[in-house]
């Protein structure tokens, strides 16, 4: 049997893969990014740079379980960050109970990738489902694959801090947004955070930015309320300690009173 010649595009394709893994190669974290860049998902990444949706890949901004994220220069020279979901060490059957009775989620393939490219869907379109109900979250931009693309929070390559690293100003002003926040993700998006805190909320300009929202459910999951609960008890917390008056009891009921 002769191995059939690949095709001129295909060869065009391949040159181009091995122009990313050099540009990959050339930088820092170097074990990392080889994890996260199989070749399926450096030809995504290619096609998006054909598109002229990711100009040039910047440096890590994040390594984290699941899955890192990058700094890139997007579409009319903009930031971009892209999240790249890890396929073969993520937790999957730990994303499959987010996803649980979920009807946008219904017909998904339950391999370990599919689970995984159903949950970066998840991501994109809670985002676009809370950026839709008013709150500040990361402009999603595209989602293929294990791969998100959504706006950079933050300037120059440097994401803005989490609020875990920043001493808040004016932790009241900041402490009302959130609720505000929390308010219409529950009543317009329908929406439980479920991994709300300060490890997941940005300061960017002097203001939150809630970022992300894999993990995001339905407020018909099962486990909405508990989730809920959590969110609420970790925001009580964070701004207790800053001296904001605040309880666990009037914020639930705040956010799940029907305006
Ligand atoms: N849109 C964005 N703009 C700028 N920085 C971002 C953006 N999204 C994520 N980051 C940075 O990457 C970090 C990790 O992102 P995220 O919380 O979405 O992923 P994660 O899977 O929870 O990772 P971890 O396990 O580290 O929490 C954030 O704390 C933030 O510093
Ligand atoms: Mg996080």
């Amino acid at each position: 049997m002769t191995l059939e010649r690949p095709s001129k595009k295909e060869k065009r394709i391949d040159e181009k893969i091995d122009e990313y893994r050099i540009k990959i190669k050339d930088s820092e974290d170097l074990k990392l990014r080889g994890e996260v860049f199989d070749t399926a998902t450096l030809k995504a990444l290619y096609t998006f740079a054909n598109k002229g949706i990711i100009k040039a890949m910047g440096g890590v901004v994040s390594t984290g379980k699941e899955g890192n994220v990058f700094h890139a220069i997007g579409a009319e020279d903009r930031e971009i960050a892209i999240k790249i979901y890890r396929i073969a060490t993520s937790d999957f059957r730990k994303m499959e109970d987010y996803m649980l009775g979920d009807p946008r989620f219904a017909n998904i393939k339950h391999t370990q990738k599919g689970i995984i490219f159903a949950w970066t869907q998840k991501e994109f379109r809670n985002l676009q489902r809370a950026a839709e109900a008013g709150v500040r979250v990361p402009a999603p931009i595209e989602a293929d694959r294990n791969i998100l693309i959504m706006e950079f929070i933050g300037k120059d390559g440097i994401p803005a801090p989490r609020l875990r690293d920043v001493q808040l100003a004016e932790p009241e002003h900041i402490y009302r947004t959130i609720v505000s926040y929390m308010v219409a993700l529950y009543q317009e998006a329908k929406l439980v955070h479920s991994d709300l805190s300060e490890f997941n909320i940005l300061l960017y300009e002097d203001e939150p930015v809630i970022i992300d929202m894999g993990q995001s459910v339905l407020l018909d999951h099962p486990m909405s309320r508990e989730f809920l609960q959590r969110d609420v008890k970790n925001i009580v917390r964070y701004f207790k300690k800053l001296g904001v008056k605040c309880d666990e009891d009037s914020l639930l009921t705040e956010i799940t009173t029907k305006k």
